[in-house]
């Protein structure tokens, strides 16, 4: 097996991404500061500002991107005097325009999320997982995530109609079709696109911790073996923990010295064979 490296990077993302080759990242997958609701801990970006902000970040992480890379990228939008703030949506539509592909957008249903009472809302149980592309043919190894067929299969497929023995061609002429048969004697099937996480609960110095099921959901859907993986805001370190664990080389960056030591700890700490190299750049 080829060593992989996991790169931990001091800085702001901005500058630090410059230093890495074009079209040499296989996934990049990143939860940024949210718009300003984390301005006690490292400063919130203002809502209005959210798009302009990220755009030039955006830019280098296209570039550094392989054509057949994906780009995870994990956000809600914060309610502002009433309401839904539109940022992300502006920001899906601006990273359009800078050349990015929409391709899918995945649900993290919060399973834990906080029991809560608003006037106006029930709590948020729910973010959005935005997948970008350059191109519209990547790489996607579906068979890495597949789930048990589940208990409905049983009573579902012991007994099959007319119909489930041919393609059943849909009703409102969509184009869908399915042959039930088919599924028979499988052990497991595809997941849709609605992941049903636990929020982080283990204590890890940081605020916004994503759980570790997260990238590693997407790390083995996106990537394999000795592919690269890239985190350009790494908060606690998650992400290239995570990789470091599959045996995929890892780049992460922070910008918050604390968060930077509090990450190398974090990743280090781990009782972890795969990785047979670990280099870690010094803060400047
Ligand atoms: C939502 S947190 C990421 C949490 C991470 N997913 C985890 O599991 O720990 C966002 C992180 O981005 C960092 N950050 C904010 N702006 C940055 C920038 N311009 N460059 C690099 N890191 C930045 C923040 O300090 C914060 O730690």
């Amino acid at each position: 097996m080829k060593p992989i490296t996991t790169n931990i990077i001091f800085g702001d993302s901005k500058e630090k991404l410059r230093e890495i080759p074009d079209n040499s990242v296989d996934l990049i997958i990143t939860s940024p500061p949210y718009a300003d609701s984390r301005v006690n801990t490292y400063g919130g970006i203002k809502p209005d500002k959210y798009v302009e902000w990220f755009l030039p970040i955006s830019s280098e992480m296209l570039r550094v991107l392989k054509p057949t890379g994906t780009f995870v990228l994990n956000i809600k939008e914060k309610v502002v005097d009433g309401e839904r703030h539109t940022y992300v949506i502006e920001l899906i539509l601006a990273l359009r325009k800078q050349g990015w592909f929409w391709t899918e957008e995945f649900v993290w249903h919060k399973k834990n999320s906080f029991p809560g009472k608003w006037p106006n809302r029930f709590r948020d149980s729910w973010e959005r997982l935005l997948q970008f592309n350059k191109t519209k043919t990547f790489n996607m190894y579906q068979e890495e995530v597949m789930v048990p067929m589940g208990d409905w299969a049983k009573s579902r497929l012991k007994k099959l109609s007319e119909t489930d023995l041919i393609r059943d061609e849909s009703k409102v002429s969509s184009g869908f079709g399915k042959r039930i048969a088919n599924w028979v004697n499988r052990e497991k099937a595809y997941p849709n696109n609605v992941l049903h996480l636990a929020t982080e609960c283990g204590n890890k110095n940081h605020s916004a911790v994503f759980p570790e099921a997260l990238p590693e959901w997407f790390i083995k859907l996106f990537t394999k073996d000795g592919d690269t993986v890239l985190d350009p805001f790494l908060g606690s370190g998650t992400t290239s923990r995570v990789a470091k664990r599959l045996g995929r080389n890892s780049i992460g960056i922070e910008v918050l010295k604390e968060y930077y030591d509090n990450a190398v700890e974090n990743i280090n700490n781990k009782n972890d064979i795969s990785s047979l190299v670990v280099e870690m750049r010094q803060p400047v």
